[in-house]
């Protein structure tokens, strides 16, 4: 269905990896994969294969009956890595490399014990998103080529080792081997593993919760709601095709909210608030589900159409469990960080359209909100303008027609000129798709409570309205204050509504980013206590920022990072130091 993928030096007239069978050791002391894949081609073929490699030593490429082959490992490129060359022998179907990982791997985050919550057993993660596969196996890493794999791990015999596939066996004698199984082909980046100390709770008929056993009940508590929003999905989207949806919650240093695994849903354990109130983002990677892991963006220049539905999808399930006026709250939300985002990169407008150019720019880089927030006010405006049973019925198509493709924006372009003619004109989708910023016809949400946040404004929350207040209330109360808010205002609402206290890192995190420009140095202290104890980007970014921003504290910011920066994931590393250049 598509063309080229500036991330990947696959080149699409070359035969393609239909399924591999992967085999590795994971060794905590050496933080190394020792490994084997073998690749089974989708046809018997000759001549080049590329595939995609970062830092791998690789040590032999045999042929299936052992007979080593020709190959050639190019200088490695910033961004994409080094190009592994094979020569094929005539009627190739399967072959095999033997390598080893690098052990700063940009896919892996390994974890010391002191590092975990349990404090006895090491961790190791992977987050593959958007082109780390390559880090830990040669592959053809590029969303436009799906997969199927057969797994075998070996972990130490305390360990267990989790994929997000379906488990096969473990058997335990000296070391513990682990067998999975990947019957759904995949993009490469939604490969996925860990291996810890891990514990499961059922939460339902497809789902399971895991965690480290001293956390695994406060996810079981905070999860609960998960087999609901399988059903509200499923009645949004059509039937789950995963079988099941289970959930792994990670160390603290999980450097995403959320990740959108298939079976097996990577989750911060920021989450546990204690409340379920920060439930949405589980609803957000559910609804991956059908919107990027069934239809998955052909590259990340077209990750709007992973990230926008899916933020549609989740605020629909969203609505349809929690009410009209929760998604609203959301939305207004979404809607603020997506203009904050806008004026931060002005600069660079190029990266504020959906439909993007990242020849030479890396996927993490270009990471934002504006996929998300931009591709979901996009989506409200097509709703909008055909009436909500038109457009379900569209979206029953897309993930019909598309379903286990890879598609480009011109792919759903034609689509909702099939389905709903005429609308992307009315819409002025050219600007939407290809334009920079915000068209004028983005959709405002409305809902009382957001009226009566409004009326506030700098004024303190009524003791009633304070015990009201969602978190996400909280946060659009705390962004519309102005930065810097006098001192002494700042010390009253903390000293009234406990701020620097909250157990709720969306509230948490919303009072920081207003009390560090106002130098309220209790504000400071928390903030930086919280960089020390999260990895989460979507917190260390803006509090690096805010801390950075002002010559006051811009050495607290330094101070954080050299003290923290090896607790961090390698791509929060990088993020950071990015923030701290400027
Ligand atoms: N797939 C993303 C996370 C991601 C994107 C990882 C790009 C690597 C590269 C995931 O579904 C996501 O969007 N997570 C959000 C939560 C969501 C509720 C907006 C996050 O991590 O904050
Ligand atoms: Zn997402």
């Amino acid at each position: 269905m598509s063309r080229r993928d500036p991330h990947s030096y696959n080149d699409s007239d070359q035969p393609e990896v239909e399924s591999f069978d992967w085999k590795a050791r994971i060794d905590f002391e050496s933080k190394v994969l020792d490994a084997e894949v073998v690749h089974t081609l989708r046809a018997p073929g000759s001549g080049i294969i590329d595939l995609d490699t970062r830092d791998l030593t690789v040590v032999t490429v045999t042929s299936d009956e052992g007979r080593s082959l020709e190959y050639q490992i190019a200088p490695a490129e910033p961004i994409l890595g080094a190009r592994l060359r094979i020569k094929l022998p005539h009627e190739t179907r399967r072959f095999r490399i033997r390598y080893r990982t690098s052990p700063t791997a940009s896919a892996l985050q390994w974890l010391t014990p002191a590092q975990t919550a349990g404090g006895v057993h090491p961790y190791l993660f992977s987050q593959c998103q958007a082109i780390h596969a390559r880090s830990i196996i040669p592959v053809q890493d590029t969303p436009r080529i799906r997969v199927r794999y057969r797994a075998e791990l070996t972990v130490p015999p305390a360990l267990r080792a989790l994929m997000a596939a379906a488990h096969v066996e473990r058997t335990v004698r000296d070391a513990a081997v682990e067998k999975w199984e990947m019957p759904q082909p995949i993009p490469p980046y939604l490969i996925a593993v860990a291996a810890g100390d891990l514990a499961s709770r059922q939460l339902g008929p497809r789902s399971h919760v895991w965690a480290e056993p001293s956390v695994v009940e406060a996810a079981a508590y905070e999860f609960a709601d998960v087999d609901a929003m399988l059903r509200a999905a499923e009645s949004l989207f059509g039937p789950y095709d995963w079988e099941r949806f289970d959930l792994l919650c990670m160390p603290p240093s999980f450097p995403y909210g959320g990740m959108e695994n298939p079976r097996l849903t990577f989750l911060t354990p920021t989450l546990l608030a204690g409340d379920r109130s920060l439930v949405s983002v589980v609803a957000h990677e559910l609804a991956h589900s059908w919107t990027g892991n069934l239809v998955s963006n052909a590259s990340a220049e077209h990750f709007w159409l992973n990230e926008g539905f899916t933020v549609f999808a989740e605020r629909r399930i969203v609505e349809r469990l929690y009410g009209e006026d929760v998604c609203a709250l959301q939305a207004t939300l979404g809607r603020r960080e997506l203009e904050q985002t806008l004026t931060r990169f002005a600069p660079r407008p190029e990266l504020t359209r959906l439909r993007t150019s990242l020849e030479g720019i890396d996927p993490d880089e270009a990471f934002s909100d504006i996929p998300y927030e931009k591709g979901y006010l996009f989506l409200r405006t097509l709703e909008d303008a055909v009436g909500r049973a038109r457009f379900d019925g569209f979206l029953r198509a897309y993930v019909t027609d598309f379903r286990f493709g890879a598609i480009t924006t011109s792919d759903f372009e034609a689509l909702v000129e099939r389905e709903l003619p005429g609308v992307l004109e009315k819409v002025n989708a050219r600007a939407w798709l290809d334009g920079p910023g915000l068209p004028d016809n983005a959709p405002h949400a409305r809902s009382s409570r957001l009226d009566a946040i409004a009326a506030l404004g700098t004024a303190q929350p009524t003791d009633e309205q304070a015990r009201a207040f969602s978190p996400v209330e909280w946060q659009l109360y705390l962004e519309a204050q102005p930065r810097p808010s006098p001192h002494e205002r700042v010390a009253a609402l903390d000293a009234r509504f406990g701020l620097s206290d909250s157990t709720n890192y969306e509230i948490l995190a919303a009072w920081l980013e207003l009390a560090i420009p106002s130098g309220y140095a209790p504000g400071i202290t928390r903030a930086s206590e919280v960089l020390g104890r999260v990895g989460r980007m979507k917190y260390l970014r803006p509090l690096y920022r805010a801390l950075a921003g002002r010559a006051e504290t811009r050495k607290v910011a330094e101070e954080c990072y050299q003290r923290y920066k090896p607790g961090y994931h390698p791509i929060a590393q990088q993020v950071i130091e990015g923030v701290l250049r400027g």
